[in-house]
């Protein structure tokens, strides 16, 4: 078999980039290792930033979003029993898409579907050859099949647990990272949300996110520690928990009802650099990882796969490689922006287990600044609605 570019992994990234290349008349085959359903199972963003948005607008596959999805001005912040209004639109004049990235994935994969490019699935033991060289290629084993596909370029857009950033020699790499020591123990209902825009509380049981799918689905977080296991966390517990942490008034508003999905995520900022080695490029949570408080995983992926479909457009048309050599520097500059505001985000509103009586008290400081300051929250408003592509 023979591509222009090979792209590794059907998650949001390789399916965007999928779908952006196709627009410029660049042909790519997408190698998943997992089933269409076992990737549309996995329940994560909730979140768009508009750039996001524009991306998908551009690879066309926006109007189911632009349909159902919800548009948020604002966002709000709880602490010390009261809940503040972050005013997104009033203060920096855009807003967030609340529309889950099961429906993004959904809406890629129909696209892909519909315009009959290649996504071979269930694509084993992928290997990635020759990536320094002109001719690289990756192999897989399909339907116990060996294969070989040839290309120009690999995308590398598998996740953080994917072989592509580990085809790369370590010492090319350098690596950056802070684990941080609890979880999140999410939760999906059928239940009409009992808030508008989303709720960020900490607590002093920690944190607790409010956020929503649809008008009758909600998406609901709980701070965890890291030992806990999803089988201890009944609905009922979960719940009770929730109500806790949330504020007593919306607590008194809430329907419940039984968990559709409930998982527990780790949290953990992660950056490998550069995010280019020879022909593989690396995009998304292959290349970076930031917790989920600052929502901003999903819309890194996209303004990465904006960059990289750029740069390979350009070389196509016979630009010189000069974009493609500006690719790490041009989308690292961004994702580190976005791994400094979530660990903000999620410095300040979690309790971290033993946190000495110092600690408590800036982050206090802190969250009373914001909440008095209109610079400090334009501050949190511009890095949550997305810094500029
Ligand atoms: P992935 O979605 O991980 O996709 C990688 C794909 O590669 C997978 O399908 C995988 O099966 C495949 N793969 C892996 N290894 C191989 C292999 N060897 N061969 C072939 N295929 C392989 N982000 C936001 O922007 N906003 C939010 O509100 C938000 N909330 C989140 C909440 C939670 C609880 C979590 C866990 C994450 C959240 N994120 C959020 C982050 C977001 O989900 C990720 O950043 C996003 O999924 C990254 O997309 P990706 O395509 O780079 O990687
Ligand atoms: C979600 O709806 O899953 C979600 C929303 C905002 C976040 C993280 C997750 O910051």
């Amino acid at each position: 078999m023979r591509a222009q570019v090979a792209i590794i992994g059907a998650g949001p990234a390789g399916l965007l980039l999928g779908q952006l290349l196709y627009k410029a008349g660049i042909d790519a085959v997408i190698l998943e290792q997992r089933t269409p359903d076992y990737v549309l199972g996995r329940i994560r963003a909730g979140v768009l930033e508009q750039g996001t948005v524009d991306i998908l607008d551009l690879a066309g596959v926006s109007e189911r979003l632009h349909a159902h999805a919800l548009i948020h001005e604002g966002v709000e912040i709880g602490a010390g029993g009261q809940r503040h209004r972050i005013a997104l639109k009033e203060l920096v004049g855009k807003v967030v898409t609340v529309y889950g990235q099961t429906e993004v994935t959904r809406d890629l994969m129909d696209a892909r579907a519909a315009c009959g490019a290649p996504s071979i699935y269930e694509a084993e033991s992928v290997e990635l050859h020759d990536i320094t060289s002109a001719h690289p290629s990756v192999t897989f084993v399909h339907k116990g099949v060996k294969q070989r596909l040839e290309c120009d370029f690999i995308a590398g857009c598998d996740g953080y647990y994917g072989v592509s950033r580990r085809s790369i020699p370590p010492e090319a790499l350098s690596l950056f990272e802070r684990t941080y020591p609890f979880g999140w123990l999410g939760v999906l209902a059928d239940v009409p949300p009992a808030w508008d825009e989303l709720i960020y509380a900490d607590s002093e049981r920690g944190f607790a996110l409010a956020s929503m799918r649809s008008e009758t689905r909600v998406r609901c977080y709980v701070q965890c520690s890291l030992d806990d296991k999803v089988e201890e966390w009944s609905d009922d517990r979960f719940w009770a928990e929730f109500k806790r942490r949330v504020g007593e008034d919306v607590a008194a508003r809430m329907t419940i009802g039984p968990s559709l999905e409930k998982s527990i995520a780790p949290l953990r900022s992660f950056v490998a650099e550069p995010m280019r080695y020879g022909q593989l490029f690396l995009a998304g949570d292959a290349a970076h990882i930031v917790p989920p408080t600052g929502a901003k995983g999903l819309n890194l992926a996209a303004s990465d796969v904006f960059y990289l479909h750029e740069a390979l457009t350009g070389y196509y048309k016979g630009d010189s490689r000069v974009a493609l050599d500006h690719y790490s520097g041009r989308a690292l500059r961004r994702v580190w922006q976005a791994v400094r505001f979530s660990w903000w985000m999620t410095s300040l509103l979690h309790r971290f287990p033993g946190e000495d009586p110092f600690t408590s008290r800036i982050r206090v400081a802190e969250l009373e600044y914001l909440f008095s300051s209109e610079a400090a929250q334009r501050k949190l408003a511009e890095n949550y609605v997305g810094l500029p592509l």
